[in-house]
Order: C-alpha cells, then sequence, then structure tokens
C-alpha cells in the first residue's frame, strides 16, 4: 500500500515535524499527521513493524488533538483521532445486513473435502476450478460498511440477517482503517466481512490482569473478542488490543459508468488489493491449489502448525477462487456452495467432575477447582480445571458427579463448556462453596465490586507460599528451581517464613532431605544468588502488590531511583504515572505504608537484594549507549530475556520492529522478515549471537 518513497517521505515528514521547534501553520500540519499517524498505526497493528517510538508517535497524536480542537474547520471524520470513545449507550442498536452473514459447511477429513470438491464440479462440469486456502479464524464475525471511502458502520453477525450495530467498538480496532482509497477504484459502497480475534499473548495477559484485579478470567479468545466487541464502554473496548482480518467482499457497488475493478474477478486477488489500500486480510497467508489433493496435502501439514501463529484457529477456508464461479454456484439457505471449512480436530472431550477443591491464592481468593477423571484433549492431559468462581458454578448449574465438556483451545487453559444435564443419574450432588477458608480457617469475606470470595488473613499459610511462589516466579525474580514444590517443603519444614527467608535459608537443613544432592543445592544457590541482582522492576512485581502487575512494577521502577521512594509518595504523585489509576495507587500507598512491608524491603536489602533503580543510574558510554537494538530468531546461548537484559545493561534501547531507526539486529537461528527487512534497509548492523556477546563482554 505504501511505496518505499512513500515510506520514506513519511518518515521524514514525522521527523522534520519532531525536530521543528518553530510553530507551523496548522493547516497545513494537521494532514501532514493524520498522513504519518495512520501509516504508522498501519505499520504497528496491520505489519506489526513499528516505525515510531511510543512516545514519538504520542507526541504526535497529541499535536494533531490538540490542532483539531482548536481549529475545528480542520477536524475530518476520519482523523485517527475519531476512535477516541464517545457516545456509550444502554444497549447496542440492531441493523439489518446488506446480504444476509451465512455460515459455512463443515468438513473433517480428506474423504468430505473431495465430495465437496465433487459437488463443485458437478454445478460446473467442463470448468477448471482453483481453489484458494486461508485460515479460519476462531473469533467474532464482523461487517464493515464503507461508503465513499469511508467506514460508515460495523455490525456483528448478530442471527445472520439483524446484528448490532458497533460501529464505535470497532473504531477502536487499529488495524481497521477508518478510510480507505476506494475512490480510484470507482467503488462507492462495500461490504466487507472478517474475524475479530484477541491474540493468545494478549488474552493471556488480560486475564492476568483480571485475575489481579479480583475478576474471573475469560473462558478463551473467542469468547473474549466477542464479548468485547458487544461491550457498551469503547473505552474499555481499546484497552483489550483486538486485531482483525478481514476475508470476504459481500457486496460492491461501483460508481455509474465506470468498469468493476479487476480484482474483484477473483477471490486471491480481492484480498490482496484489499491489502493494498491497508486492510488485514490474510493475503500472505492465502495459497491456491489447482486440485484438492493438493488442498487435502495442505490441509493436513496446516494443522501440524496451528499452535504456531499468534490467534486461534480452527481450521482452514476453502473457496472457490473464481467470482464468476462462486456466482454460478450460489447458496444455500445457510452456507455459500463455493466455500466450505475443513475442521481441524476438536479440543473438546468430556470426563467425569470427581471433586471440587478450593485453592486459596496469594491474594486470598479462594478458587473452586474441578477435579476430572485424566482424559486427553489434543495432546494434554488434563485432570485439574478452573472453574473461577461461585457465579460461574452457578450458571453452569455444575455438580460433581456430572459429565463435563472439557475444551482446551491452544496454549490456553482448559475449561468446563457445560455439564451434560442429560447424562445425570440422580446421584449428582451440589457444589457447596466454604464459608471459611480451608487452610487458615479464617471467616471468608465477598468485597462487594468483586466475583471471588477472599481469606483476608495475610498470614494465611496459602498465601504465604503463594507470595514466595510468585517472588520467584519467571517474570519476577525468576529464581529457577523454586517452584511450587519446592517453596512448599522449605516453608513446611520452617525453613522459609517470609519472602527475604529465601536469603537466608540454612542449607545444612536442605542437605538433609531426601532428593537434595550436592549439585542440585549448588543450582538453587546460584539461582538464589543471581536474583539478587535483578532489575527493580521485577523486585516490585515479586512484592505482589495487589494491581500492580509487570508493566506497571516497570513504570514504577522507571519513576524512582530507589524502593523506599515510595515511601513519601500519595496517591497523587502516583495517579500521574502512565498506567496507574485510583485503585492501583490506593494499593501502592497501602502496601508501603505497612510497617511488615517496611520490614522486609529492609531485610531484602540487608541481605543483598537490589532495591535501587540501576537503569537511572546507568553509567554512560555502555557499548550500546544511545544506540538501539532489536533481537530477531532463536539464541542458542542464553533466552531471548537475558540477552535483552544484557544489552540494556549497556546502553541499549531496545525496539519491537525493524525500522530506519534500528541501529543494531541480533540474528539467532531461523530469523525471517526481521532479518530481509534490515538487509533491504541496509543502514542496520546486522551482528550474531557471537559477535553481540563479543561486543557485550569487551
Ligand atoms: S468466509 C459467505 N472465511 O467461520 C462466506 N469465514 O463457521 C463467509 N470464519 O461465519 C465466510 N474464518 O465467521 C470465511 N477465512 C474465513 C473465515 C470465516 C473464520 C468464520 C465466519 C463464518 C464462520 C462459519
Amino acid at each position: 500500500m505504501y511505496t518505499s518513497q512513500d515510506q520514506q517521505r513519511i518518515f521524514q515528514l514525522s521527523k522534520s515535524i519532531l525536530g521543528n521547534t518553530l510553530p507551523s501553520d496548522a493547516a497545513i500540519v494537521a494532514p501532514q499527521l493524520r498522513e504519518i499517524i495512520v501509516y504508522a498505526d498501519w505499520c504497528y497493528y496491520v505489519e506489526n513493524e513499528p516505525v515510531l517510538a511510543d512516545a514519538e508517535y504520542d507526541h504526535l497524536f497529541a499535536m494533531l488533538k490538540k490542532i483539531e480542537q482548536d481549529n475545528p474547520l480542520l477536524k475530518t471524520d476520519d482523523s485517527p483521532t475519531q476512535r477516541v470513545a464517545y457516545g456509550i449507550s444502554e444497549r447496542l442498536p440492531t441493523v439489518a445486513h446488506l446480504v444476509p452473514m451465512l455460515s459455512l459447511d463443515n468438513t473433517y477429513n480428506a474423504e468430505d473435502l473431495n465430495d465437496w470438491a465433487k459437488r463443485c464440479s458437478g454445478i460446473i462440469p467442463e470448468e477448471q476450478i482453483i481453489f484458494c486456502v486461508e485460515p479460519k479464524y476462531d473469533g467474532a464475525s464482523i461487517s464493515l460498511i464503507y461508503e465513499n471511502g469511508k467506514l460508515v458502520r460495523a455490525a456483528t453477525r448478530g442471527d445472520g440477517v439483524y446484528g448490532e450495530e458497533i460501529t464505535t467498538n470497532v473504531k477502536q480496532i487499529k488495524s481497521i482503517p477508518l478510510s480507505a482509497a476506494f475512490e480510484h477504484s470507482h467503488v462507492h459502497q462495500i461490504e466487507i466481512r472478517g474475524e475479530v480475534v484477541i491474540h493468545k499473548n494478549t488474552f493471556a495477559e488480560l486475564n492476568k490482569q483480571r485475575a489481579n484485579e479480583g475478576q474471573a478470567p475469560l473462558a478463551n479468545p473467542r469468547n473474549a473478542a466477542s464479548g468485547t466487541l458487544r461491550m457498551l464502554d469503547p473505552n474499555e473496548v481499546a484497552k483489550r488490543k483486538l486485531s482483525a482480518i478481514l476475508y470476504h467482499i459481500s457486496d460492491v457497488s461501483i460508481d455509474s459508468g465506470a468498469a468493476k475493478p479487476a480484482a474483484l474477478n477473483s477471490h486471491f486477488d480481492s484480498l490482496q488489493w484489499l491489502y493494498s489500500i491497508g486492510f488485514p486480510t490474510p493475503a500472505k497467508e492465502l495459497k491456491t491449489f489447482d486440485s484438492i489433493e493438493a488442498v487435502i496435502q495442505y490441509c493436513s501439514e496446516f494443522e501440524g502448525r496451528r499452535d504456531d501463529l499468534p490467534y486461534e484457529i480452527d481450521g482452514l477456508v476453502i473457496k472457490v477462487n473464481s467470482i464468476v464461479q462462486q456466482e454460478k454456484m450460489g447458496m444455500t439457505a445457510h452456507h455459500p456452495r463455493w466455500a466450505v471449512a475443513y475442521k481441524f480436530k476438536a479440543r473438546q472431550a468430556t470426563s467425569k467432575l470427581l471433586a471440587v477443591e478450593f485453592q486459596v491464592g496469594r491474594t486470598g481468593s479462594v478458587t473452586p477447582v474441578a477435579k476430572v477423571t485424566p482424559v486427553n484433549i489434543g495432546g494434554a492431559m488434563v485432570s485439574s480445571i478452573s472453574l473461577f468462581n461461585e457465579d460461574v458454578v452457578r450458571e453452569k448449574d455444575i455438580h460433581i458427579g456430572d459429565t463435563v465438556l472439557v475444551e482446551r483451545a491452544g496454549d490456553v487453559i482448559p475449561y468446563i463448556v457445560k455439564p451434560l444435564a442429560e447424562l445425570r443419574e440422580g446421584k449428582e450432588q451440589k457444589i457447596i462453596f466454604p464459608t471459611h477458608c480451608p487452610v487458615c480457617n479464617e471467616l471468608l469475606e465477598k468485597p462487594a465490586d468483586e466475583a471471588v470470595w477472599r481469606c483476608i488473613n495475610i498470614a494465611c499459610a496459602a498465601q504465604v507460599v503463594e507470595r514466595i511462589i510468585h517472588f520467584c516466579s519467571k517474570d519476577a525474580m525468576d529464581i529457577r528451581g523454586m517452584g511450587e514444590s519446592n517453596v512448599q517443603k522449605f516453608f513446611d519444614l520452617g525453613l522459609l517464613k517470609i519472602i527475604p527467608d529465601l536469603y537466608r535459608i540454612d542449607w545444612t537443613k536442605v542437605a538433609q532431605l531426601e532428593g537434595f544432592k550436592e549439585k542440585s543445592i549448588a543450582n538453587l544457590q546460584a539461582a538464589i544468588e543471581a536474583s539478587k541482582s535483578q532489575h527493580l522492576a521485577r523486585v516490585i512485581f515479586g512484592l505482589g502488590i495487589r494491581h500492580v502487575g509487570e508493566t506497571t512494577a516497570k513504570n514504577l521502577a522507571r519513576s524512582i531511583t530507589q524502593l523506599r521512594d515510595f515511601y513519601d509518595w500519595d496517591e497523587e504523585k502516583l495517579k500521574a504515572l502512565d498506567d496507574v489509576g485510583p485503585k492501583v495507587a490506593a494499593s501502592i500507598v497501602h502496601f508501603f505504608a505497612s510497617s511488615e512491608n517496611r520490614e522486609m524491603i529492609d531485610l531484602l536489602e540487608k541481605n543483598g537484594v537490589n532495591i535501587i533503580n540501576i537503569q537511572q543510574h546507568k553509567s554512560t558510554g555502555g557499548t550500546f549507549e544511545g544506540k538501539s537494538l532489536l533481537f530477531t530468531g532463536t539464541l542458542a546461548q542464553m533466552k531471548r530475556s537475558e540477552a535483552e537484559a544484557k544489552a540494556e545493561a549497556k546502553g541499549a534501547t531496545l525496539l519491537s520492529g525493524v525500522s530506519s531507526k534500528l541501529n543494531y539486529l541480533v540474528v539467532g537461528e531461523d530469523a525471517g522478515s526481521k532479518l530481509e527487512k534490515a538487509k533491504k534497509l541496509g543502514t542496520v548492523i546486522i551482528l550474531s549471537e557471537q559477535e553481540f556477546l563479543e561486543l557485550i563482554e569487551a
């Protein structure tokens, strides 16, 4: 969609605006800013290759917003500032689809696919059929209408004939263009369909955050995407970071007298065309085949790779490529004859619910956990499944003894879809929630705005153990070997009572335990020792302050010189930081006001744990001072996170994509598009892992 000249020009434009201290003419700058931001959004959300630093982007965005506020006449409907949420209504209005949104017929094996291909040929005998294959995205389907180049309406599928109008919410999805250059093709109105998905890592992050806030986790990315689209507060939608993939043009009107664009003659070309004008289509994933045998071969290969994609897919979709042929084949009342879904093997299974245990988490939340007869779902054995909270159990009406349908979507934790009530024998029992903590027997409480019951005894053994486990976890202090079982063991023996005890373990006692040989003790000691110099952000995250996740911890660490600085911070000062709202601020103040927590911080420091923001005191002149760096491919000698930490310690700023701002690209095994792009740019210094290590150690 952008030629390299365009890209250069827009990039230079952004640099000159960013570097310009003189006031310029608002009427000139406003469209320039819009062009830069639309381009930056496309790079970031469609291409996954950011071109601007976050701060630069924010600065340009703020400039545009200010200009438009001061000069309302300069504002346009499709300005990126207009993604901003407005108008929260009680419910979503119903709208009629231009063309009914049909579903797809399903196939499950080679035989089904062969049958389908025969049916296709039966309708258009003598004609050669080209098949186009693309992923079947497991999200929520949407319809978008563009009129005169502008996005005017977005709707959910609803019942296929009527959907819910979700235009404002869809505008929060940054990969969906608010306007596009349809005028060159004389397209006056177009309806485009696709799927809204949530990336698996975004989904995991979202659930982590929800757990932190005492909310029940969302069951799977599909439900998360569809629930988010129907939220009444677009600001919340914006926070959920949805993505879209558009895969079908369902209706198009051309200006009278003009010719239909040639790209509309085939499915393949239409998706390439949409992609070329800024739409997130599967242009790069699309494959064409001239025989159903080749399609079948590809389908079976692809199934093994389904988990490599950043989002969930539940199969592939095979479409007849020629639009003329599609029109000849038409549709049944339910689905088009020219397309079919090839569904991957279900990741669902049934099992028996044997019992429910109640587990006490780090923040005292009491979670019901279903114990089921072990069952293999898509290659993983499942025997323990979180039921999240009481409301979920009541809503789904789950009983002990029920046969339950269990689903495991990709990397997502398994969950119970529903009990199979028709299989009940009458002996099933209600799940009874405890009134007291199953570990310390304290009376449980349920805060008004939360869905979970909590044990509020902070000395509760279960919470103490969970807090220590969290402190040692990979994303916190990363003390390998100090997982659930060792922490529990050491706690039970009285070797660990509070977090700082980790740094004064009586190893002579450990040596007497079964299973602890010299080597394993040395490994544990080394991991504990190494954690002392972890970055302050990890210490803050590890402390387990409620509502403080990894990102907030990083922001907090960045704004202080040493941990005790927070003793003097009030809620107002905290709220001025990114990511910190009233709830988070109150929780932080509460944490640092506690004398027990202050003692813990003293003890950590006394035992050698870093509580200083080293980043701020970083000596200048590191190898990579003032340089930007990015890793790609698999590193052989260390983990990506270790390598990044090393680079940062030497002054590097890490970037997330290849752009002309990148100075160094460190290339591991199987490096792909990033390496290609860096080579093409010609300005990036490409380093092997070994060369990087040598520079670091120099
Ligand atoms: S084409 C008229 N292509 O699967 C044909 N659908 O089970 C319209 N879906 O309702 C559908 N990925 O929500 C098509 N690449 C893809 C798809 C896809 C996911 C969804 C879509 C559809 C459902 C049918």
